[in-house]
């Protein structure tokens, strides 16, 4: 493949950031006009912020997995798409070519429509780091019903909200997931979840761990059984279902100032070309390049930089199913020159985790395929971007420090490699169609160098939040109604003397511990659920490896509790009922009065 749109120097960004501002319907059609198509759209861009309504490639059709597959197979048919490293590292990596994805995407696609998915469906995935996931993620895409992936970490209740949300009657998971030292029991997981549920139709299982499970007659049905009944049917062949450029592609769930999560929902056609655009430019990637990006496919940098942005790109996309830290500390850079990693794209708490363990680990290893490094999810300190810089890049490889969100699909605010200038701890400047805008709490446009204030985006870009599903208005009055015809981000953002820009944090209610946003409403249900806790605080506070921590005061009822301690643990259980142990606070502390 080639990029036409790909920018080449620091003259092209400026001129093309101008040409996405004054044109931005010439330039998004332009780039739009290089993938795949079944019908061209009749127009590029209809928006408003008020009710909120985008539209982008307005009256367009198109699939995705015809741009993440079957384009490639002529030309690159034989490329790795994904190469996969599992959690033990004595267990054989596996490799699947574009052929062998697209044929894999279509066959499961199949077992799906044999069992009653059909269009615009919704079906929640919950699984490990395996292939499988890319590919149950893909067949959703190819017969047009809408995936909503839910990491591996999410407590029973967690899920059983999100499918309750999303009307999901399809889910896929597997027997168990590997991570680390830790088998993750998956199924038992939603066992625990369908309990009393009626909505639910199928359950497939796909076998990982082989560890004894339940399985339901009529609903619990095993993928590899499915898999060879269509086999047996002999058609390996699943046709790309015409979507049109807005309908829904995914659903994501993330945490806010209120209590629920909300289901995060991404249009087809604007998606896909954000992803895209974003990994070629933001990395410069280039044919033949390995891609690994660390994060999870359940939280939307896996989403955006594991599938669809280096598939629609013709990609290496290097998947791994377990940590940093297992077997040892030196994991990542394994892997990286197993593979000859070109690409490396982590999260500021894997760098300050892995420091943490000196450089030692890093004798044996070479790393010399690396040209490129990215971080994602919190603000890089100081100390590890040189560190990351230094140890891991050897000093040749720039580091893109990418901003973004959830809701903004891909990257926002972030350098291009070795192609606009890069500054320790700051994100940069704005990728082409995004405008940015500084505000105070009164709403006034802060103009100017060296200012600071709440982080807002004043026009659409493609692979913005389309709405939240099932309720319009929660999207309406989180994003748009703070500061009017504004998207307003939760960022509280430095643009420095050069008019660069630095992310200093959330200033809403979301925590940002480990790179995962916490909601601190949304965790005082949980704490306040627990027997005997009247009430609750979360406050967060700097943490050397987290990046946040969580602090909880908690006011008891003064009834029976034999111990503080035991009572701390009971709380940190029923957290992780409700949400998951990634939410489980660092402190608790009990208190009389709340601060
Ligand atoms: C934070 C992750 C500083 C920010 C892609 C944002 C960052 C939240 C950066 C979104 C960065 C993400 N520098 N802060 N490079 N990237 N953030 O939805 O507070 O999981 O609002 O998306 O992470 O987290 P989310």
């Amino acid at each position: 493949m080639s990029f036409p749109y790909q920018i080449k120097s620091f003259e092209d960004y400026k001129a093309s950031y101008k040409k996405s501002v004054d044109q931005p319907e010439v330039f998004w059609g332009e780039i739009a006009d290089n993938f795949a198509w079944k019908k061209k759209w009749d127009k590029v861009l209809e928006w408003n912020f008020t009710e909120p309504k985008i539209e982008w490639f307005k009256g367009g059709k198109l699939n995705i997995t015809e741009n993440c597959l079957d384009r490639h197979l002529e030309l690159s048919g034989d490329v790795p798409a994904i190469i996969w490293e599992a959690n033990n590292p004595t267990e054989k990596s596996r490799t699947l070519t574009y052929k062998e994805l697209h044929f894999k995407v279509m066959q499961f696609a199949n077992v799906l429509k044999n069992n009653g998915v059909q269009k615009g469906d919704r079906v929640c995935i919950y699984m490990g780091m395996i292939p499988e996931l890319a590919i149950a993620t893909l067949a959703c895409a190819r017969i047009g019903a809408i995936h909503s992936i839910i990491f591996g970490g999410f407590s029973a209740q967690a899920i059983a909200d999100r499918l309750d949300d999303a009307k999901a009657e399809f889910i896929i998971t597997a027997d168990g997931a590997f991570r680390g030292a830790k088998d993750i029991p998956l199924k038992s997981v939603v066992d625990d979840v369908l309990i009393g549920n009626h909505t639910v139709k199928k359950v497939i299982v796909y076998t990982r761990t082989r560890v004894p499970i339940s399985m339901i007659k009529d609903r619990d049905i095993w993928w590899e059984d499915e898999v060879e009944k269509v086999e047996a049917q002999g058609n390996p062949f699943c046709p790309a279902e015409s979507m049109d450029s807005e309908d829904p592609l995914f659903i994501l769930y993330t945490s806010g100032s209120t209590g629920k999560p909300k289901g995060v929902v991404h249009s087809t056609a604007g998606y896909m070309i954000w992803a895209n655009y974003t990994f070629v430019n933001v990395f410069q990637y280039r044919p033949g390049q390995v891609h690994f990006c660390t994060a999870d496919i359940g939280w939307i940098t896996g989403h955006s930089y594991i599938i669809y942005g280096p598939l629609s790109s013709g990609a290496t996309s290097l998947m791994f199913e377990g940590v940093p830290t297992y077997p040892d500390a030196g994991r990542f850079w394994d892997i990286v020159d197993k593979f000859k990693v070109n690409i490396l794209y982590t999260a500021p708490t894997a760098i300050r985790s892995l420091m943490a363990f000196g450089t030692d680990i890093l004798k044996d290893k070479n790393l010399s395929s690396l040209e490129v490094l990215g971080t994602v999810g919190e603000p890089i300190n100081e100390e590890a971007w040189h560190w990351y810089n230094k140890n891991i890049g050897k000093e040749k490889c720039p580091i893109v420090d990418t901003w973004w969100q959830t809701e903004t699909g891909a990257a926002m605010i972030s350098n291009m490699a070795n192609v606009t200038p890069s500054k320790p701890t700051y994100a940069t400047l704005p990728m082409p169609g995004v405008q940015l805008a500084l505000r105070d709490e009164q709403g006034n446009i802060i103009e100017g160098n060296g200012v600071s204030g709440n982080l807002c985006i004043t026009f659409p870009w493609p692979g913005m939040i389309r709405t939240t599903y099932g309720d319009h208005e929660r999207c309406k009055q989180t994003y748009f109604s703070t500061y009017e015809n504004n998207y307003f981000t939760g960022d509280g953002c430095l643009r420095d003397e050069e008019g660069m820009y630095r992310i200093t944090g959330r200033v809403d209610d979301v925590l940002n511990v480990s790179g995962h946003r916490i909601g601190t409403a949304e965790l005082e249900n949980a704490i306040n659920m627990h027997t005997g806790v009247i009430e609750s605080a979360i406050v967060g506070y700097p943490h050397d490896l987290k990046g946040q921590g969580i602090y909880a005061y908690v006011i008891l009822d003064g009834v029976h509790h034999e111990s503080e301690e035991l009572t701390r643990k009971d709380i940190l259980q029923t957290i992780t009922r409700i949400i998951g142990a990634i939410a489980k606070p660092d402190k608790i502390q009990f208190v009389s009065g709340l601060p």
